[in-house]
């Protein structure tokens, strides 16, 4: 199993294999890596009755005790239970759950871009911190040092440890768990040791925040809160009121997991990529130029308008993914595809990385940003059109068939509007040395579970003192 950057590996052994399903095993564990949207359509989607389960990680469920959480739960009533809970609420029609909450952030986002440019990449965390808080407790982020701002990122700084596949050699032989602490390459149990109670020490002050606040009649309106509401109601039928209030506890706390890293990684790489390949950021601005101009901000309702702004954002999507394997899935029975024989218990790993990056379907130039990959125009046609023969990248970086993101419509949506706010009033360009030269971005990445630039600089300032004083009245959802 390579132990870094694995998706690279893969695609490699694909090419060298000339295969779309490759097949290896590591200490009695059998990994399938599927690198063709095909296949991973034809197993985790068209069979996923078979290939929802999850893989059982010693480190994190074993001895860091991480549990509740919906993200790794075997497929079964309990995974059922709890994402159920979150469709309820995450369900297409329901964009008022987040809408209120990623117009007020957003609005602070980009004022405090324009007060101190040089932290935008904690105010990108921030950012995703403050909606999603908002989204699942009704609480108002205000300063970075916010306390379940800061406890969340932990949280999601151990399950991007913990997740990638090869990164703990427990994983792979599970019988290290019982090597001691003080011995000689257990630095994992330390590692756990240190883990252990962070899920809890997260998720449960909000949540106690949002029932005390019920009580008090000062609860706003947001996930927890109209969950536990149902459990009042008097047509609601359970077995168990703490268990019900448990499932809610801990779906709410998914929500972090689930949405920040991959929201603020996805932003990132946004950045880079404006840096990087600064014609695509020229071209996205002369579109919002013409369709939205200088006297307001874009929102939703422009998405068809833009169709360059849109092609921008799948390539984002595509290029650097945010998840390249997904969160890999675990098939619970036997199986036979395309002649070969899948055993029960086999790990399935999708690489969309490696699917996105394939040059049969985007051609050499694939590991460049080039949102017109995506367009059309047609002759004597003035604005460009999206193919519709391209299909989506976000048909894939969201996973597949029953363990597909629940919150991918709302993390579509931040992503969009965040993107088309920064292109309509900054611009992203290289930062500067100290001897006044731009210093020449790099296309850097830390390997973990989720795919995220290394750290690095830019500058960014408004595009001129009209778009700088229209940000200012963002602030007071203003956004006319
Ligand atoms: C750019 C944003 C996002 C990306 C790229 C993303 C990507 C993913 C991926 C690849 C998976 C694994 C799917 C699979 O196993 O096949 C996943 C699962 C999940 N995501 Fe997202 N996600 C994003 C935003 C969000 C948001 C905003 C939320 C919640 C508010 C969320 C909540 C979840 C949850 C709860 C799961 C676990 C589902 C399960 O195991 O049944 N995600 N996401």
């Amino acid at each position: 199993m390579p132990s870094s950057f694995p998706w690279i590996k893969f695609s490699q052994w694909a090419e060298k294999f000339d295969s779309d399903i490759l097949h290896f095993e590591v200490a009695g564990v059998n990994y399938i890596v599927l690198n063709s949207y095909d296949a991973a359509i034809d197993l985790l989607e068209k069979r996923s009755s078979i290939y929802s389960g999850r893989q059982h990680f010693t480190m994190l469920n074993d001895l860091v005790g991480w549990s509740g959480d919906l993200l790794l739960m075997p497929y079964g009533s309990e995974w059922k239970s709890h994402r159920k809970l979150f469709q309820q609420e995450f369900h297409p029609s329901k964009s008022s759950l987040y809408l209120p909450h990623e117009k007020k952030a957003l609005g602070a986002f980009l004022n405090s871009l324009l007060d101190a440019p040089e932290e935008w990449s904690e105010h990108t965390q921030h950012l995703l911190g403050a909606i999603i808080l908002g989204v699942a407790y009704g609480l108002h982020i205000q300063s970075k040092n916010d306390p379940d701002v800061k406890a969340a990122k932990r949280m999601t700084d151990v399950l991007n440890d913990a997740l990638l596949p090869g990164e703990h050699l427990v994983d792979s032989f599970p019988i290290l768990k019982y090597v001691p602490s003080w011995f000689p390459g257990a630095s994992f149990k330390r590692k756990a040791n240190s883990w252990k109670g962070t899920r809890n020490a997260t998720i449960t002050p909000p949540f106690m925040k949002v029932k005390k606040a019920m009580v008090n009649g000062t609860a706003e309106d947001c996930f927890t809160l109209r969950c536990l509401q149902r459990l009042e109601h008097p047509d609601f039928q359970h077995d168990n009121l703490s268990v019900e209030e448990e499932i809610i506890r801990n779906t709410a706390g998914t929500m972090f997991e689930g949405g920040s890293e991959t929201g603020s990684s996805a932003l990132l790489t946004f950045v880079l990529a404006m840096l990087c390949f600064p014609h695509a950021q020229r071209e996205a601005q002369e579109e919002l130029d013409e369709v939205i101009g200088k006297e307001r901000l874009p929102d939703h309702e422009d998405e068809d308008p833009l169709p360059y702004v849109k092609a921008l954002v799948y390539e984002c999507f595509r290029w650097e993914t945010v998840a390249p394997l997904t969160l890999p899935h675990r098939v619970d029975a036997d199986d036979t595809y395309k002649g070969y024989f899948i055993p029960k218990h086999s790990i399935v790993i999708p690489n969309v990385w490696g699917i996105l990056r394939d040059e049969k379907t985007y051609g050499p130039n694939a590991h460049l940003f080039e949102p017109k990959r995506w367009l059309l125009k047609g002759p004597g046609q003035k604005g460009w059109k999206l193919n519709p023969d391209m299909r989506e990248p976000t048909s894939m970086c969201f996973g597949f068939g029953r363990r597909a993101c629940p919150g991918k419509n709302m993390g579509l949506s931040l992503f969009w509007i965040s993107v088309s706010c920064m292109l309509h009033s900054f611009n992203i360009t290289p930062a500067i040395d100290r001897y006044g030269n731009p210093i020449e971005p790099k296309v850097e990445y830390v390997s973990g579970a989720l795919n995220r630039p290394a750290p690095f600089q830019c500058t960014i300032k408004p595009r001129s003192e009209e778009h700088a004083a229209l940000i200012r009245r963002a602030m007071n959802n203003d956004f006319e």
